[in-house]
């Protein structure tokens, strides 16, 4: 019964609410679904979706942006993990405001109408601090990810917070949600009552959609091996990263298998929860390199290849903007500031090719209803060249086949051509192709092409819109391939070619063109007792030139400018949201609109023999950024001075911790347990020296790329790495109880006998670990000291991290360095009285420097330019840098930290048309003949934007 509840709910369940005004609320939609798709009152769907995490784009204005793009592109959903440890920085503290406004994000989902996966985990990994997890769940007992009390309280806490904002805005109720996902590829150390509790605390809560979970790496799951068991879920689904993570070497093809999304159940659709779309750079690589990895190739034939051969019908692609790990977001160990993915819309929201083939494969998905139900098809069509495979699919009720045609060996890189032997539901034809390295083609056959009938083609479907009392439809392929289709007629229709070069020939009833794909040709073909068709067949890039627009009753086809985010009809008039720069425009409207609005500006048309309306857009106005001078700058860390008055730190004195890991040496000095969770951490230990005391020994962990500076009475001792992990939980690793020692000989001249002694160390925390396999091990690894000893003496000591939560920024944006405490990161800090210095040029002592200056920008309205912050020069291993823009902390710099050099600075953190400041906290570990630098502005892209 317990089992049956859900299914019931979903079947039965439909909770009408009234939608707030000026919203895009739909009404209410039933969500059902068989072995074939997910179903909204019965209409089957594909959803195409890309992954989106809001928390890595800290302005929500530019959510709009991100969602509008991915909408073009097209997608018709987002999946969105909901990061836990974004909203709380302490137990019972839950903000959900500005940055954090999750109920606004899902509004323009609605508004931009793309459905929502949504992912509140608890877990969710993402390279994400912790996995999503609070730091402050590292200090409660009771294992994370389990059922064990302690965690149970404070995830439940968290969906006490999420899961209403996510129920109201579920299709049950007139929102997007249209899926929630449980955990996170929750497959090792699992709790059946855990998993089962998180869905009764959704179903408790209103959820009402089906509730999914994505498995990674076929291990047992909640979906075969316990599909009927408690924590069982409706819709299980697959994580599949073909490529791997190794952007070092994009060449290589597959190394993490064939990518074929499993079925897991009969009575569920085929659900790629997590499809690779990007990578993870942790070899610091360059994201450009991973976008190479899984460039338009791999996705024209690892995606084709999923689609065709298991039939899935629910696709979510991971990422589909990756965005910016600011402040502590990042896991340290896998990820730096950047989390740009090499995903299809970069981290400044510049498009690449990789969107042109997402708009491609995603437009032909919403366009050709029949795929949303197939079946393998046994008597697929044979290849005469054995270079060449084939695997098909068709639809039982309309007999619509789905071709696949690639190269049989994955890793040919070879240019073959073949004929086709194809039977097809309108009769048996032999057609041409050709498949060039890792291409690869779905063809289709036998489809009710809007008023048409399509027998046959050798080029791939885009997408095709009644317009105007005419079928206009785009067809594309490889340049320079054969192209072959056949169009079914009860008499022979006048063709027109109206552009290229295409031979058309009629007899029995098919009108078949033959082409090659080169530029755009375009094909009239009238009579036939069929209305009208325009075919406009282009090549790859052709096509991608095109925007699917409009509504469905009035759809708009547009060929050109950047993107298309809408498009309306009124009176003679299109109204293009369009983002432009200097180029052709062309408009495939209804007859009525004779004039054109685009990027907020009247554009000059002219009809053309095609029926649709040409005009050239004007290019944006060019922009100057300043030139950034005026540096000032301030050395701090008094912390390290031995008078320095620490009597209001807290003291660090325990002798327990919930931490699995236990210190060598007591007190616990782990930063966790004193509520400083992320950044940098300051201890001062006081000790009475006998004088005898020839070393300071320290071990310190702090994730990966972290390190730590020690100062004995004021005199700098010198610095060490941070430690990664203590143990890894992981049987092959053996623990390691010194993961990130620090030994310094005392120097002669510096102890004090008899009297106080300080110790002054400032520990760089990188984020915290992931528990990707849920066994408490690595998430609860500890930050900051764990052990520390001069000679024997007892030291006291006392801990001061971030000065509380930054209201506005949150919890992620601080740590404790002293210019972040007392508040030289923020622009209303009052700097005039620091001396001028150039970053670049001045020497820096160890310790910490800050450099601050101000700039003014005047970005001319209504254009998008995506601003950059870029620094010259080698990057030292010897600082790091954290770069605050306007009190925002917007990444970290330095050899250390990894490859990155130029750091997005987004819009809405930036003003774009006023006074900005830059601060620039830098922690030398030894002295340095120069700082970072020269740093520059620079932009991204320049267009005029709706
Ligand atoms: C998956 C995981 C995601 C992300 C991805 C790699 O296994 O579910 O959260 O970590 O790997 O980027």
């Amino acid at each position: 019964m317990r089992r049956l509840l859900p299914v019931l709910l979903a079947l039965t369940l439909t909770c009408g609410t009234l939608a707030a005004p000026g919203h895009a609320r739909t009404a209410a939609r039933q969500v059902t679904y068989d072995r074939y798709s997910l179903m909204l009152d019965g209409e089957r769907i594909v959803l195409q979706a890309a992954e989106f995490h809001y928390f890595r784009l800290p302005s929500p204005a530019l959510w709009r942006d991100v969602l509008e793009k991915l909408r073009a592109g097209g997608f018709n959903a987002v999946s969105v993990y909901f990061s836990w440890a974004f909203h709380s920085p302490r137990p019972g503290a839950y903000d959900f405001t500005g940055v954090r406004d999750v109920d606004r994000l899902l509004r323009l989902a609605e508004e931009t109408g793309l459905y929502v996966i949504a992912r509140p985990g608890p877990y969710i990994n993402a390279e994400t601090t912790g996995g999503g997890l609070p730091a402050w769940v590292k200090t409660v007992p009771g294992r994370a990810r389990s059922s064990e009390p302690g965690y149970r309280e404070a995830y439940r806490e968290w969906l006490d917070h999420i899961n209403p904002i996510l129920a109201r805005h579920q299709v049950t109720r007139g929102g997007r949600v249209i899926l929630y996902n449980a955990e996170n590829e929750y497959q090792v150390n699992t709790d059946a009552a855990y998993m089962q509790d998180l869905q009764d605390r959704a179903r408790a809560a209103g959820i009402d959609v089906p509730i999914t979970t994505n498995d990674c790496c076929d291990a047992g799951s909640w979906s075969s091996t316990w599909a009927t068991g408690p924590g069982a879920v409706q819709i299980p689904g697959v994580d599949d990263y073909p490529q791997s993570f190794a952007c070092a070497t994009p060449g290589v093809w597959g190394p993490w298998g064939e990518g074929l999304t499993e079925r897991l159940r009969e009575d569920v659709p085929v659900f790629a929860a997590e499809y690779q779309a990007g990578a993870i750079d942790s070899g610091n690589a360059g994201y450009d390199r991973c976008r190479e990895l899984t460039g338009p190739a791999y996705m024209k034939f690892f995606y084709k290849n999923n689609l065709i051969q298991t039939g899935a019908t629910v696709l979510s692609y991971y990422m589909g903007y990756g965005g910016t790990n600011w402040g502590w977001l990042a896991q340290p160990n896998d990820v730096y500031t950047s989390y740009d993915y090499g995903a299809a819309v970069t981290e400044a929201r510049q498009l690449t090719p990789k969107y042109d083939e997402f708009k491609r494969q995603g437009s032909f998905l919403q366009a050709v209803a029949p795929l949303a139900e197939t079946d393998p098809l046994a008597a697929r069509p044979a290849a005469d060249n054995p270079a060449l495979t084939t695997a098909a699919r068709a639809n039982p009720d309309t007999g619509t086949q789905f071709v696949l045609v690639r190269h049989a060996d994955r890793a040919a890189a070879t240019t073959d051509d073949a004929t086709l032997d194809w039977a097809a539901p309108d009769g048996r034809y032999r057609v041409p192709v050709r498949v060039q390295g890792r291409d690869a083609h779905v063809l289709v056959a036998g489809y009710d092409l809007g008023g048409q009938r399509l027998a046959v083609s050798t080029s791939e479907i885009m997408t095709h819109a009644a317009i105007g009392g005419r079928d206009v439809a785009v067809l594309y392929g490889t340049a320079d391939s054969p192209g072959a289709t056949v169009l079914r007629y009860a008499a022979e229709p006048r063709v027109t070619v109206l552009a290229g070069r295409v031979r058309s020939a009629y007899a029995g009833g098919d009108l078949r063109l033959d082409y090659t794909h080169e530029g755009l040709a375009r094909v009239l073909v009238t009579g036939g007792g069929r209305r009208p068709l325009l075919l406009l067949l282009g090549t790859d890039e052709e096509a991608a030139a095109f925007w699917r627009a409009g509504t469905d009753a009035v759809p708009v086809l547009v060929r050109g400018t950047k993107l298309v985010r809408a498009a309306s009809v009124s009176g003679d008039a299109v109204r293009l949201t369009a983002d432009t720069a200097a180029g052709e425009v062309e408009v495939f409207a209804p007859p009525q609109a004779r004039r054109l609005r685009a990027g907020g500006e009247e554009v000059a048309v002219s009809r053309t023999a095609s029926g649709s309306l040409l005009g050239v857009t004007r290019a944006p106005a060019p922009v100057r950024l300043p030139a950034l001078t005026g540096w000032r700058r301030h050395a701090e860390n008094p912390e390290a001075r031995p008078g320095f008055d620490d009597s209001r730190w807290t003291a660090a004195d325990r002798t327990t911790t919930v931490s699995p890991h236990k210190p060598r040496t007591l007190p616990v000095l782990y930063a966790d347990d004193y509520g400083f969770h992320h950044g940098d951490v300051w201890y001062r230990g006081h000790f009475t020296a006998t004088g005898q005391e020839t070393s300071v020994d320290l071990n310190a962990v702090t994730g990966l790329r972290g390190g730590y500076l020690v100062w004995l009475n004021g005199r700098y001792l010198g610095s060490a790495a941070g430690g990664v992990e203590a143990d890894s939980g992981d049987q092959a690793t053996p623990p390691n109880p010194d993961p990130g020692p620090g030994h310094f000989a005392v120097p002669a001249g510096v102890l004090r006998p008899g009297t106080d002694n300080v110790l002054a160390v400032l520990v760089e925390n990188m984020g915290h670990n992931d528990d990707w396999i849920a066994d408490d091990l690595r998430f609860k690894q500890p930050r900051g000291l764990v052990a520390a000893e001069v000679g024997g003496a007892p030291i006291a000591w006392r801990i001061q991290g971030a000065a509380g939560t930054d209201p506005v920024r949150g919890g992620l944006n601080n740590g404790g360095l002293y210019g972040e405490r007392a508040g030289w990161h923020l622009p209303s800090h009052p700097d005039r009285a620091w001396p001028a210095a150039d970053p670049a040029a001045t020497p820096l002592a160890p310790g910490v420097t800050w450099y601050r200056t101000s700039f003014r920008l005047d970005l001319p309205a209504r254009q998008d330019v995506p601003v950059g912050l870029r620094f010259g020069g080698t990057p030292s291993p010897d600082h790091r840098v954290l770069i605050f823009v306007n009190g925002w902390n917007l990444g970290q710099y330095g050899g250390d930290i990894g490859p990155q050099t130029e750091f997005v600075l987004p819009a809405g953190v930036l003003r774009e048309r006023g006074a900005n400041t830059i601060a620039l906290a830098v922690t030398a570990e030894r002295p340095l003949p120069g700082g970072p630098g020269p740093l520059e502005l620079f932009a991204y892209g320049n267009v005029r934007t709706g």
